[in-house]
């Protein structure tokens, strides 16, 4: 069993509210996301309550609120950036469009206060802030702690209540005091005591899984990530071996060796559908239209296995590898149901759904959490430390174009015209990629904000002809550019890890697209990224003497052209190219 939340955070639509909650958790305390306008009443065992920031403006129409009722439970708030703003705008204050934007590291002045929330943290430090609105009159009973040069109202208190707001960020890492404020509300202010710690769950969970099993069976779809083989291995050691069934479907756009890793987890069966998929994706160039070939077959492949093993009479359940943030709708997540679409659609599984016939033992945790109850189950840590990879595999990481085109020159670059998609508002979008000469981040973004044309922006690395004679070719997902584009993933997974370079980056997508030149017609672009959860992304650079080795052996890949290093952030360019 879980403990009860201690500390609840209001999703106000913010990409960061999952970080804060996780933060929480990293302090020792069970903490839960909930939607912003849940009922007070509902609220009432919580001893602290955070409102997350968010992208919206609190005088916009339908913007996100939170039940007024909140703020007479006799409970602690704290406002977090929108958090703020709204708790002022509901307790009587003001908010209003600020003079300019304050985007990115700023100062801030914080007073030294006596106060539980703000003690020891007074004098002027680095905040990261990310906001144009600002409050101008703050409500009856609260005074100003901090302020930065654009913002004079970064930290409010209201002690006496236990009302607290500030308007930077103090979750993430470019708030270097963050975990310092965060600890004096979370222990000072609401007076919680530590009772979570993902290690030693192991146990539990496995009662629970009895508890739900009962005396049927549990069958997975193992996809060979961590989250499923945690969930599988926890349901194998609770039920024994004889009760539980995993199925790993091949779809033959699989990385290197990957089959043969997940076939070494014990009671797992593969399902070899390789034909099945690459047939279907036979001359397949659009990207949209790809995802849903994939998606339909999966549900073939499924309906097929649960059929022929009879997997949906009264003695099966499914088991699947749900983790916290799957389950949370909110503004940042909404994608989330769109990549999942082709496990949830399977009629059969659905039912199972409805009917409750399902466990889902790590549904309450993030994922370092599920890495460490999976160290306390003795799982191997090349498993555990995974990178993540996506469902639809290789096949997304393979463009694919309709019609020979040029590269072209304008005055900031080349253009190169494959499409790749960026998140611009709540849609998919693509747009062509400018290439640039030297591995500049800071010039990358600048030129991102500015041209419209493009939503990503690379660097030619090494190439083995000038780019601006290179051309995109027609082409599309045969099964000789996917296995160009999985020896050239497998060159640069053994190189990331022998280096060690493989744990300092969060993914490493390595992207195939149809540029190049007559006799090599794929260039390779290299994509490593740090991010938290995979909703923002940082580019970061490798290095150099590991990218040389990289290129080099890139570069004698049959078809391989050329080596290009994507310098996007997301926002504005997603981690991976479609
Ligand atoms: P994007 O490209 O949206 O990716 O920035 C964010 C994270 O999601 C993964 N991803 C997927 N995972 N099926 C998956 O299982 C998909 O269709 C899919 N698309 C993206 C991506 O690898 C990254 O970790």
């Amino acid at each position: 069993m879980n403990p009860t939340a201690q500390i609840i955070v209001l999703d106000a639509g913010g990409q960061y509210c999952h970080l804060i909650s996780r933060k929480v958790r990293d302090l020792g305390v069970y903490s839960e996301v909930r939607a912003s306008e849940t009922p007070a009443a509902e609220l009432a065992s919580a001893r602290g309550i955070i409102i997350s920031g968010g992208p919206n403006s609190v005088y916009d129409p339908d913007s996100p609120t939170v039940d007024p009722a909140i703020f007479n439970l006799g409970k602690p708030v704290l406002g977090i950036c929108y958090g703020q703003q709204l708790m002022a705008h509901l307790l009587g204050g003001n908010v209003r469009k600020g003079d300019k934007g304050e985007y990115g590291l700023a100062t801030l002045e914080l007073a030294d206060c006596p106060d539980a929330m703000f003690a020891g943290l007074g004098g002027a430090q680095q905040v990261w802030m990310s906001h144009r609105d600002v409050v101008d009159r703050l409500p009856e009973g609260f005074h100003t702690a901090g302020r930065t040069s654009t913002c004079d109202v970064a930290a409010i208190a209201d002690p006496k209540r236990g009302f607290y707001a500030v308007q930077f960020h103090l979750e993430v890492v470019h708030t270097p005091r963050g975990k310092e404020y965060l600890t004096n509300f979370v222990f000072r202010v609401c007076g919680c005591v530590p009772d979570w710690d993902p290690r030693h769950r192991a146990p539990l969970l496995e009662k629970e899984i009895r508890e739900a099993a009962g005396d049927r069976n549990v069958f997975f779809f193992v996809s060979g990530g961590v989250d499923s083989s945690v969930a599988f291995t926890l349901c194998t050691r609770a039920l024994g071996a004889d009760r539980v069934r995993g199925v790993y479907v091949d779809t033959g756009l699989m990385r290197e060796g990957e089959t043969e890793f997940v076939r070494r987890m014990p009671n797992l069966g593969v399902e070899h559908a390789e034909q099945q998929f690459l047939g279907a994706l036979q001359g397949v160039t659009d990207p949209e239209r790809k995802r849903h070939i994939i998606g339909e077959e999966f549900v073939r492949v499924q309906e097929r296995i649960i059929e022929s093993r009879r997997l949906l009479d009264e003695h099966w359940i499914l088991g699947q590898g749900t983790i916290y943030p799957d389950t949370i709708e909110s503004g940042g997540t909404a994608k989330a149901a769109l990549i999942k679409t082709h496990h949830n659609r399977v009629a059969g599984i659905q039912r199972l759904i409805e009917s409750g016939r399902i466990v889902e033992p790590l549904k309450s945790f993030y994922k370092d959490e599920v890495r460490e109850v999976g160290r306390e189950l003795g799982l191997a840590p090349e498993l555990l430390d995974r990178h993540p990879f996506p469902g639809p595999g290789l096949a997304i990481r393979c463009l694919c174009a309709e019609r020979d085109e040029p590269v072209r020159a304008a005055a900031d670059g080349l253009i190169l015209p494959v499409h790749s998609v960026g998140v611009q508002g709540d849609s998919r979008s693509y747009a062509p990629v400018l290439a640039i000469d030297a591995l500049d981040h800071a010039h990358a973004t600048e030129l991102i904000n500015r041209l419209r044309e493009v939503n990503r922006v690379v660097a030619a690395v090494k190439t083995a002809a000038p780019v601006e004679s290179m051309e995109v070719r027609a082409s599309s997902l045969t099964p000789e550019r996917i296995e160009h584009l999985r020896r050239a993933d497998a060159i640069v997974r053994r190189l990331t890890h022998a280096s060690g370079y493989d744990h300092e980056v969060w993914q490493f997508p390595v992207i195939l697209i149809p540029l190049g030149t007559a006799a090599a017609p794929d260039s390779v672009v290299l994509r490593p990224v740090h991010s938290v959860d995979g909703m923002t992304a940082q580019s970061v650079l490798m290095p150099p003497d590991l990218l040389c080795a990289v290129c080099r052996e890139l570069l004698q890949v049959e078809g391989i052209a050329g080596v290009f290093y994507d310098l996007t952030h997301k926002p504005p360019g997603t981690i991976e190219w479609e």
